[in-house]
């Protein structure tokens, strides 16, 4: 223990700490191994949330530099493959509105209390599941009486089916991982020139690039420099880490914000989600294509009506040739074209085919465009939601409400397509009688003309009926107009209680 305190921390590998720090309760195994720790792998995420939770149950002492280590260490030794997280990287991106499809076992006994995405994100023998769900039953005994549980046997049916089931959907041997192990490429395949596009709810499309060095210890620095459609700058730098091959995680200053990003890097391509460190609820969806690296990542503004004319820009990397679309859309003139984008002026004739096009420069293929006649629903985005009370003196932020309106057609065979994104006059209404009652309009929160809802003070409020807090449950409404017609979505926001217990995966 005295020579892993008194060496530096950068001289300090994984295997040094982990012996220094957890031994005393974990059991060595030989080969390095020892108990629990060395029978299961998971994402960053994971691993950094059980050694807090080591650290607020048990007492552990680990310096921060020390844990930072511990996390990169095991994700890299004992991470998941891009595959084992396909489809539930909306956890660690934290899109908090994500409605989850588990099957019922495990949305019974697993997923009423958290994610079931924060199991799904984890590999394990047998063994380690029950000895999963004992440390459940063993830490909230009560768990049996509560989250719906009191009409079933929850040990029983945690124990013997729903530990097996997990056994066998989430092993800790894999082929995915090994294989994965022997073909990841080096970090340093990373430094280089990015060109990137994106989309932040209520705020509009992004584009810029990103300069990436360093890759060392697969540890990055990075300046990015990119603008909002509507002109706001969106420039900064900061660093990122590389864990598992591939999980890139990164803190950038953006204009004096702290954000995050959660990307997954394959093959010269970064995507995934960048929002803001205090306000998850604030960010973008976001990909990236690496200089040489030929992609169409996105066609701004991404739709036409037919009979009208716009300028358009092409977001990509590599970009070379002419700018490529559809039957019935004429390019009128081309702006501006560089490898990472081209501006375009384009019409759309009166009689142009509805539906969603391809777009390509030269042989580089992948952008779309939708082309409209009219629109024949708008939905809200994301159609279930939840913003939190906060502030007010607490601990706790506010949770805002983010909304889009998205606009849909349909082509000439009646099937439904998503022309994109449109400018929307927001209001809110009471959900149901109840909330009409209680006044939740009134309590809950304002929404902003931008589609943003500024939810209410946190705290009882003597206002209120039984002085309750300001929570609410709302209806949404987006009203779009499209050349004088006018059309109306809706989706549901629910205002609720702080998140006390936050931690990376839901
Ligand atoms: C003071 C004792 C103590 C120390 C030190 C300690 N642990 Fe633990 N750990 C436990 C106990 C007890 C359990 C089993 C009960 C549980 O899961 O909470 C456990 C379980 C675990 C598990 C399994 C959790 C699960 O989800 O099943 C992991 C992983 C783990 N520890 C990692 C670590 C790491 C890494 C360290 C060192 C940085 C560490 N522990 C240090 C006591 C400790
Ligand atoms: C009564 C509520 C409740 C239920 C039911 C529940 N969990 Fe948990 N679970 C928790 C809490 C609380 C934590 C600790 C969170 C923390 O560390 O912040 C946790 C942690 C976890 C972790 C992370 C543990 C680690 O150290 O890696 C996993 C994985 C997990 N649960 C899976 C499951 C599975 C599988 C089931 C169903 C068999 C389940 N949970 C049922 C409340 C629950």
């Amino acid at each position: 223990m005295a020579c892993a305190v008194l060496q530096p921390a950068a001289a300090k590998d994984g295997q040094t700490i982990l012996n220094a720090k957890c031994m005393m309760c974990h059991t060595p195994e030989g080969n390095d191994a020892l108990s629990r720790i060395s029978h299961q792998r998971k994402t960053p995420e994971g691993w950094l949330m059980s050694i807090a939770r080591m650290q607020i149950m048990y007492g552990l002492k680990i310096e921060d530099d020390d844990r930072q280590t511990l996390v990169k260490f095991l994700s890299d030794k004992q991470g998941l493959a891009p595959s084992e997280t396909e489809g539930l990287r909306y956890a660690f991106e934290r899109r908090l509105n994500t409605v989850e499809q588990f099957d019922e076992p495990i949305n019974q006994t697993c997923a009423r209390c958290h994610s079931g995405a924060r199991t799904a994100l984890q590999r394990r023998t047998l063994k380690e599941w029950e000895h999963l769900i004992d440390f459940h039953l063993g830490r909230w005994p009560s768990l049996e009486y509560q989250a719906m549980s009191r009409d079933r046997d929850w040990y029983g049916l945690a124990h013997n089916e729903v530990a097996p089931l997990l056994a066998e959907r989430y092993p800790l041997d894999a082929k995915a991982w090994s294989d994965w192990q022997q073909s990841k490429p080096e970090a340093e395949t990373l430094v280089g020139k990015w060109s990137f596009a994106g989309h932040m709810p209520s705020k509009g499309e992004v584009a810029g690039t990103m300069q990436v060095t360093g890759g060392e210890g697969d540890q990055f620095k990075l300046i990015v420099d990119g603008e909002y459609a509507d002109g706001t700058p969106f420039k900064g730098q900061g660093s990122a880490v590389l864990y598992s091959g591939y999980e890139w995680r990164g803190s950038v200053d953006i204009g004096g914000v702290a954000m995050r990003q959660v990307f997954a890097a394959s093959k010269g391509e970064l995507q995934g989600r960048m929002f803001e460190t205090e306000h998850d609820e604030r960010g973008l969806d976001f990909v990236a294509a690496q200089q040489g690296v030929a992609r169409v990542l996105a066609v701004q503004p991404g739709y036409l009506k037919a009979g009208s004319e716009a300028q358009v820009t092409i977001i990509g990397s590599a970009l070379e040739g002419k700018p490529l679309f559809g039957p019935g859309i004429q390019v009128l003139e081309v702006v501006a074209q560089t490898s990472e984008r081209v501006t375009v002026k384009v019409r759309a004739s009166a009689d142009a085919m509805a539906g969603t096009q391809a777009v390509s420069v030269g042989a580089i293929k992948g952008g779309s465009l939708a082309v409209y006649r009219d629109i024949s629903e708008v939905r809200v985005v994301p159609a279930l939601s939840i913003a939190r009370v906060g502030d007010n003196g607490g601990s706790t932020p506010k949770v805002q409400g983010r909304f889009d309106a998205e606009a849909w057609s349909k082509d000439a065979s009646g099937q439904p397509y998503r022309i994109g994104i449109f400018p929307a006059t927001w209001s809110v209404e009471p959900f149901d009688e109840r909330a009409a009652e209680d006044e939740d309009v009134k309590y809950a929160g304002i929404m902003q003309m931008d589609g943003v809802f500024l939810p209410g003070d946190a705290g009882p409020n003597p206002a209120r009926k039984m002085s309750t807090n300001n929570a609410g449950n709302l209806k949404v409404i987006a009203q779009v107009d499209d050349g004088g017609a006018s059309h109306k979505g809706e989706g549901q926001l629910i205002v609720t209680v702080q998140r006390w217990n936050n931690p990376p995966l839901p």
